[in-house]
């Protein structure tokens, strides 16, 4: 049977899938919280792991070592970088590429990391299928499938978000998504990111993120309880 690690970076990502998990069991490792229990019929772990690269992989490796969660699931929101992605739209990975990892004087193309074998880590597509119809089931005609970018960057101006753009092609931007996929390749872990948009990676965004945050969140969390339900159906 599956069990589901889910993750997001801050408590407003959170906060409702804790809310709704039945017969939960609180851990702390790292000075993170690990609520354990079931959640709409699927065995999960929900975990605010903070924001950015590292915290994100630690937390991946505890939920596989400590946990023996069976695929990992990343929820919450973003910045856009298609014109087509409006705020409160939803993106489900197909892979995840770093913007910021460059080790181009050596000739590797920017984003991979020395000794991977991919430049993007690519999501599995069993967990792709499930959050793209649980994505659907929320916000009917609003989802896209395709590349998200990850660095330890709030992205909020037009150069930064046109270079990330050119150097992934991806759909959105945030700050923990493919380092979640990262140590979920290193460990033989399916995973999928679902994200909502939250601003737009530009010049509005400081502006539009604090209005906007709790909104998208709470979208991607309702989404990840259904799939978490056709997880459970499956
Ligand atoms: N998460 C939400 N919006 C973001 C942005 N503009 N940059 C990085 N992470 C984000």
């Amino acid at each position: 049977m599956t069990k589901l690690g889910i993750i997001g970076a801050m408590d407003v990502e959170v906060r409702t899938l804790k809310e709704k998990m039945e017969n939960p069991v609180i851990s702390r490792k790292a000075g993170m919280e690990f609520c354990e229990g079931i959640l709409e019929g699927t065995p999960a772990v929900v975990v605010q792991c903070g924001v950015g690269k590292v915290n994100a992989a630690m937390c991946v490796q505890i939920l596989c070592d400590c946990f023996g969660v069976t695929a990992l699931v990343n929820t919450g929101i973003a910045g856009s970088l298609c014109a087509e992605l409006d705020i409160g739209d939803l993106v489900v990975s197909r892979d995840a590429m770093y913007h910021d990892f460059d080790v181009s004087a050596f000739g590797r193309p920017v984003g991979q990391v020395p000794g991977m074998d991919v430049v993007a880590f690519p999501a599995d597509e069993t967990l792709m299928a499930y959050a793209y119809a649980a994505a659907e089931s929320v916000n009917p005609g609003h989802t896209k499938t395709g590349r998200v970018a990850s660095g330890d960057q709030f992205v909020c101006r037009q150069d930064q978000k046109d270079h990330i753009i050119t150097v992934t092609g991806a759909l959105c931007t945030e700050m923990e998504g493919t380092a979640i996929a990262h140590a979920a390749y290193r460990n033989g872990v399916p995973f999928v990111i679902l994200r909502a948009i939250s601003d737009k990676a530009d010049n509005s965004a400081d502006m539009d993120y604090p209005t906007f945050e709790a909104i998208a969140a709470d979208r991607c969390a309702r989404v990840t309880m259904a799939m978490a339900k056709r997880v459970r159906e499956a």
